[in-house]
Parts: structure tokens; sequence; C-alpha cells
């Protein structure tokens, strides 16, 4: 690995440092009190130094003990290097992610440096709300179609006398389809869940992206909808693309889903190359536009986050989200806008790609 100059002479104040940092003496006096630890605790730096590190943090457990009784530094076990991250309160009840290092001048000796990292929560608690807000929606989102489920179920085992073959079946395909939700999903949130954690494995292989569209297009049509409501327009030629085909399907078949199911009119989809640039590789673009409402201006910026929904098509809400971690994870991009007949119109970017043996 190449080393930047400079690095080896790391000029580095511990102002600059993104954590709160404490250092204490061997003494357990403090000789250096960071800016950080000064805004995290409401301590200036003067009021800190050399006053005992006991004093300067009264960190206390959630069950209030006294942090540094219990891990007594100086006087506990002496091969011990030190405290892992835990969660710890500060007078006032403010909470902070404390570490500490113990630096020894030989192994078991006596600790000569003791050095307390302190970190705030409030990004933990941001993301921690989120989750508990995702987990809230999605048990609501299962919820209903279980909750139809257990009432059909529960009617035909406790009735099953009283209803005629026809009504047995038109439950039973209620009940069918209901799961088949469910099924969708639970699809979905694992590749939520991908993406948000970087998991996402993009297994390139040559792509024909027209070959693909006339596919979804034939699927659709086949499905009911009259092939006249489709409108492909590809501009030859389309340069080469190396891309995993099973996600450009779930990329095109939810475009194309949404434009029949929450859009109206004729689809059109386009597709050309788009040149190379200073900013990105060579690509190609598709864009997908229909006559239907539309999405409303204030919404567009929506569009793409988790469980937004417009009016009552009946989806998730999930299939944008999962469409752009996707193309990104491609390299590409993806936007909306708004098609000449007023409908709405997404169109993504895909660059041509290596091939994996080369990347
Ligand atoms: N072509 C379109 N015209 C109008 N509204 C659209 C269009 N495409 C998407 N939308 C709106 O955006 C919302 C989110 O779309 P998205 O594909 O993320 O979820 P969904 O289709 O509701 O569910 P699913 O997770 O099954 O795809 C939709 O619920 C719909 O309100
Ligand atoms: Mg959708």
């Amino acid at each position: 690995m190449d080393i930047a100059p400079g690095v080896g002479e790391l000029d580095l104040h511990p102002d600059h440092l993104p954590d709160g940092l404490v250092v204490a003496n061997r003494l357990g006096l403090v000789c250096s009190f960071n800016a950080e630890a000064a805004r995290l605790t409401g301590t200036a730096p003067a009021a800190a130094l050399g006053r005992p590190v006991e004093a300067v943090l009264p960190l206390e457990d959630p069950d209030g003990r006294r942090w540094w009784r219990v891990t007594n530094p100086y006087r506990g076990l002496s091969t011990r290097s030190g405290q892992p991250e835990r969660n710890l309160l500060l007078p006032g009840g403010r909470e902070v992610l404390v570490a500490a290092r113990y630096v020894r001048s030989r192994p078991a000796g006596p600790v000569r440096r003791l050095v307390v990292t302190l970190r705030g929560t409030d990004a933990r608690q941001r993301s921690e709300r989120s989750n508990a807000e995702l987990i809230a929606t999605v048990a609501h989102e299962l919820r209903s179609p279980l909750t139809s489920v257990k009432g059909f179920t529960a009617t035909l085992l406790d009735k099953w006398d009283r209803f005629t073959d026809e009504q047995k079946r038109l439950m039973m395909q209620t009940v069918d389809s209901d799961a088949d939700r469910i099924t969708r999903l639970i699809t979905e949130l694992l590749d939520v869940s991908r993406i948000d954690s970087g998991r996402l494995e993009i297994r390139r292989q040559p792509v024909r992206l027209d070959e693909a569209v006339r596919r979804h297009v034939k699927t659709l049509v086949n499905g009911g909808c009259p092939a006249e409501r489709f409108d492909l327009r590809v501009t030859e030629p389309l340069p080469g693309l190396w891309a995993d085909p099973d996600k450009i399907d779930q990329v095109l078949g939810n475009l194309l889903e949404n434009a029949v199911r929450h859009g109206a009119g004729t689809v059109t989809i386009e597709m050309h190359r788009v040149p190379p640039s200073t900013t990105r590789p060579e690509g190609t673009a598709v864009t997908v536009s229909d006559q239907g409402p539309g999405i409303p201006e204030e919404a567009m910026h929506r569009v793409f986050t988790r469980f937004w929904r417009g009016g009552d098509g009946g989806g998730t809400g999930l299939g944008l989200y999962i469409v752009k971690g996707i193309v990104e994870a491609h390299g590409g991009t993806v936007t909306v806008g708004r098609s000449a007949g007023g409908g709405a119109r997404f169109r993504f970017i895909l660059p041509a790609g290596t091939p994996a043996f080369l990347a």
C-alpha cells in the first residue's frame, strides 16, 4: 500500500478527532482533553486539565454504579489492556459511548497512560429509531394479509358444511393470493436488507437489454394486458452490457409493472446509447413512461424511499427502493420525472460494465 506524503510525521491535533479524547497520566490526572470531549461533557478543557479523571468524567453505568470504581484502571487487574465500548451516563443523564485503553510501559506493569474515548449516541439513537419505525411498518404490512388468511381459514374450519363449493373456492383463492403477498413482501425485505448492508452481489454477464424488455412485455401481455399498450423504441446500436441478468429483470419488472398498475394509457419504453463523457462511461439509457396521473411534484424526492406509496395501487412501496439499490450497485443512476403526456417517467442509465474477470 502506498503511504501518502506526510503520514510518517502524523500532524494531528487531538481537537481534529471526531470523537472525544481524554488522556490521564500515571497518577490519574487529566493531561489531554480535546474539543469534542469538552462539547460532550460541557466541561471546558481548562477546567479539566490537571484534575483527577474520575472527577472530570463522573461516569455511571445504566444501573447507577460508578464506572471508575467498577473498572479501577490503576489498581485493578494488571493484565487488563482496557475496557470495551459501553453506553454510560454523564451527570444530567446524557448518554455517551465510552471505551478505554490502558497503556503500560511493560506487560503487567503499572498504567502509565489512561486513554478514554467518548462518542455521542445521537446518530445511533437516530438509526435505532428508524429501525424501530421499519419494524413497525413491516409488522403492519405482514399483519393485514395474515389477518385475512386467518379469518378465512378459521371461518372455513368452523362452518365448512355451510358453504357451497364455489364460496369455498373463492375463500381459498383469497388465502392463496394473500400468501403470495406475504412471500413477495419477505423476498423484497431480504433484498432491502442486502442493499442496506451493502451485501447485494452483482454477478455480471453479457445482457441483451432490448431482449429482456421484449420478454417482460410478453409476460405482461400473456397476463392479460393488451399488446397495444406497449410502445418499444430502440435506437440502434446499443452498446454491449455486462450486468446481472436476474437483477436487471427485477428492475424492468418493477418499472413496467408500475407503469401498468399505477399508470395508464400507452407505456413507452425507449432505449438508446449514452456516449462516454468526462463524468461517466459509455452506457445504455432506458426510459419507461406512461400517460397516467404521474408522481406529484412534491413527492418526487420520496418515490425511491422505503415504503412510500402514492395512490392505492396495492403494492408494498419497496419496488422502487430496490430498483435504485440494484441500479446503483451496477454503477448506474435512476431518476424520476414527468412524461410529455403528463404521466410518470422513470429513466435509468447503466454503464457498459466490465466482465467480472477484468474488474
Ligand atoms: N408509473 C407510475 N405512475 C404513477 N405512480 C407510480 C408509478 N410508479 C410508481 N408509482 C407510485 O410510487 C409508489 C411506489 O412504487 P414502488 O414500485 O416502490 O412500490 P409499489 O409498486 O407500491 O409496491 P411494490 O413493492 O410491489 O413494487 C407506488 O405505490 C405508486 O403510488
Ligand atoms: Mg412497484
